[in-house]
């Protein structure tokens, strides 16, 4: 594998975490439009749905001078029954420099290990989200210049998120917190839960999740109204955040069902910044892969 790819939070150290929020703070102040030195071919695999991860990953590429190609596995050799690794192994062999794989099976970069050219992981089934993490910690550094004593209440689909495992992980590890509630069925063994009006009550994030309807086995028998006064964040709940607390979630939302249409785009909403910093922490990460400096 790669020294530069980057699969898991918890590969990363923290000075390595660090590293690529600074580069991506620096391209979000920097007037300069910073291009890596040489270009380099780049393609984005995508195995599943992706609207933000897909397409910040191709502005990013782009932005960095990148020649960028997005292959989805419908209409390709996928269908013929090709294999993840050898659907790989052909990208790099045909000249690819790096590859970002979305795929829905749990670490599916372990099948990779042959593989020499970096892989950028953009979601590996409910294991992890490197990127969305990243993106979530820029969102929360930007706010409050710290993550020390930060508390983040992660709230709804737990059990099939790669997004709060990624972020459990690295809120640990900058000496945060991070507390859990949402449906009894969909907890993890081994995650701190609460009840969902203390966790909103005592956050400085409260992180909204979307119920993964494509990851249920069967469906949990409630309405969206039902399911946005029992565990979603309504009206009522944000009036008792505190002051200084903001609303995340990685989005798509699925609105009036984990939280009410009108806290998305609220003042203390940081939904749509997390996408815009979505691009500058690719854009570090795809800087990482090929080794560049500024
Ligand atoms: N947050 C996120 O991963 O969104 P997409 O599925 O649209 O990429």
């Amino acid at each position: 594998m790669n020294q530069n790819s980057l699969l898991r939070i918890r590969d990363l150290s923290k000075d390595e975490l660090m590293g690529i929020l600074k580069d991506a703070q620096l391209f979000g102040v920097s007037k300069k439009d910073w291009q890596l030195p040489q270009k380099k071919l780049i393609a984005n695999l995508f195995f599943e749905p992706s609207t933000r991860t897909h397409f910040s990953f191709a502005s990013a590429e782009h932005q960095l001078g990148c020649m960028v190609e997005n292959f989805s596995a419908q209409g390709s050799s996928v269908e013929k029954g090709e294999s993840l690794y050898d659907t790989v192994k052909t990208f790099e062999s045909i000249g690819y420099e790096a590859v970002v794989i979305r795929h829905p099976k749990d670490e599916y970069f372990t099948e990779l290990n042959d593989i020499s050219i970096p892989i950028l992981n953009a979601g590996d089934g409910a294991g992890n989200h490197p990127t969305q993490c990243l993106l979530d910690l820029l969102t929360i550094y930007q706010e409050f210049g710290t993550f020390k004593d930060i508390r983040m209440a992660i709230i709804g689909d737990i059990s099939h998120s790669r997004v709060a495992s990624s972020n459990k992980e690295a809120m640990e590890m900058l000496g945060g917190t991070c507390v859990f509630s949402g449906p009894k069925e969909w907890q993890r063994e081994g995650y701190p839960y609460m009840d969902i009006d203390e966790a909103i009550e005592t956050a400085d994030v409260v992180m909204m999740l979307r119920i993964q309807h494509e990851r249920h086995a069967s469906m949990m028998q409630m309405s969206k109204e039902e399911y946005l006064q029992k565990f979603g964040l309504t009206i009522e709940r944000a009036a008792k955040m505190k002051p200084h607390a903001i609303i995340m979630h990685p989005a798509p939302v699925n609105r009036n069902v984990e939280i009410d249409t009108s806290l998305v785009e609220a003042p203390n909403s940081r939904i749509f910044k997390q996408m815009s910093n979505g691009v500058l922490v690719r854009k570090a990460v795809v800087k990482r892969a090929f080794g560049a400096q500024f």
